[in-house]
């Protein structure tokens, strides 16, 4: 039997191992690196302005503007961006047929980033809020999401992104069975080698309401939710049968999102499957830590390491977050600054 007693005190006195700085970083369980992040971005048409109040520090970029900030952050480790398109609202429509333009604003981005920078891994997401003129991720019949035409609209929008060069398609619409269905459309028009990282745990959070600003489908989206499809937060047993189908559909890697709130889902999945976990640091987790320092209650740059690495103790492999730029200056300096320590010892 496993004791939880560790040893007589005071012959144990667990601060010994925490005195020196070297001894601490010796006995660090786990760390953050820069390559652990994923930076998620919104890119922009001409006609969608730049800026917006709901996410501090977070902007719209052209793509040329985009091509210039990942110029800045690969060198210092950030490898993985993921692609959110703000069109224009007079190109949403009822059935998002923006979604399968070969030519439309995301499938320029991706080409652009392969062209320029080939070795920095590009994911899109798959689902349809950027192109629906009412919001929903799926296509709605009737006045309800249909499931299974959505998954064939989800089918055309991979099939199209992995034309563009994505690397990995990232399913974020919770409809039933579209792992399958996209990896089936994927491998038959040659695409097996993009891989899916399929948001398999994906709540109906409150926390989404920036990325919605960010996007310009709060407005779209007016009253109604998400509930249908997103997961209820109460639910964890139900996390696990969703990991498993997207696992057993073919998912490469698996989201979990929220992130802060919900890293007992990241654990559960994580020691349950061993399948790469990814967790999402969600806009308004975000947001929550740049207007607490505002108001004068936390260090932002702090926070925000703290809170990466509780996502890597609670077995997340990759954190998504919108502070990866920031984040990955922190963890250069910090590298930087030990690097002179040895060097002057
Ligand atoms: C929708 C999507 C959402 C986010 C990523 N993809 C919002 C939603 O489900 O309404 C949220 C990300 C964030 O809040 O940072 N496909």
């Amino acid at each position: 039997m496993h004791s939880l007693i560790v040893g007589k005190f005071p012959q144990t006195r667990l601060r010994r191992n925490r005195q020196k700085n070297w001894s601490r970083s010796l006995m660090a369980e786990n760390s953050l690196k820069p390559e652990d992040l994923i930076w998620p971005v919104f890119v922009r048409e001409e006609s969608v302005e730049a800026e917006f109040a709901s996410l501090p520090g977070v902007k719209r970029y052209l793509i040329a503007e985009l091509l210039e900030e990942i110029a800045q952050i690969s060198p210092l480790g950030v490898r993985s961006i993921m692609l959110f398109p703000v069109v224009a609202h007079d190109k949403r429509d009822e059935t998002a047929s923006e979604a399968f333009n070969e030519d439309g604003l995301l499938c320029q981005t991706v080409r652009a980033i392969k062209e320029r920078f080939p070795e920095v891994g590009v994911i899109t997401d798959v689902a349809l809020d950027p192109y629906t003129s009412h919001g929903q991720d799926g296509l709605v019949m009737n006045g309800e999401i249909d499931n299974d035409e959505t998954l064939k609209a989800l089918e055309r929008h991979a099939v199209v992104q992995s034309k563009a060069g994505a690397d990995v398609i990232a399913p974020s619409e919770m409809m039933d069975g579209r792992v399958s269905a996209i990896r089936r459309a994927l491998d038959a028009q040659g695409f097996s080698d993009v891989s899916i990282m399929s948001y398999a745990a994906k709540y109906a959070s409150c926390l989404y309401g920036p990325f919605r600003e960010a996007l310009g489908s709060k407005d779209c989206l007016g009253l109604a939710d998400k509930r249908t499809y997103q997961m209820d937060p109460a639910n964890l047993d139900e996390a696990i049968r969703e990991v498993a189908l997207d696992i057993q559909e073919g998912a490469d890697s698996v989201i979990v999102k929220p992130g802060m709130l919900y890293l007992d889902v990241v654990r559960r999945v994580k020691d349950t499957f061993k399948i790469p976990t990814i967790s999402f640091q969600v806009s308004a987790e975000y947001a929550m830590l740049k207007l607490a320092e505002k108001d004068g209650f936390l260090n932002f740059d702090e926070a925000i390491l703290e809170s990466l690495l509780c996502f890597k103790r609670a077995g997340a492999d990759g954190i998504i977050t919108y502070a990866a730029p920031r984040v990955a200056q922190l963890l250069t300096k910090q590298r930087d600054h030990q690097k002179g320590i040895k060097e002057s010892a």
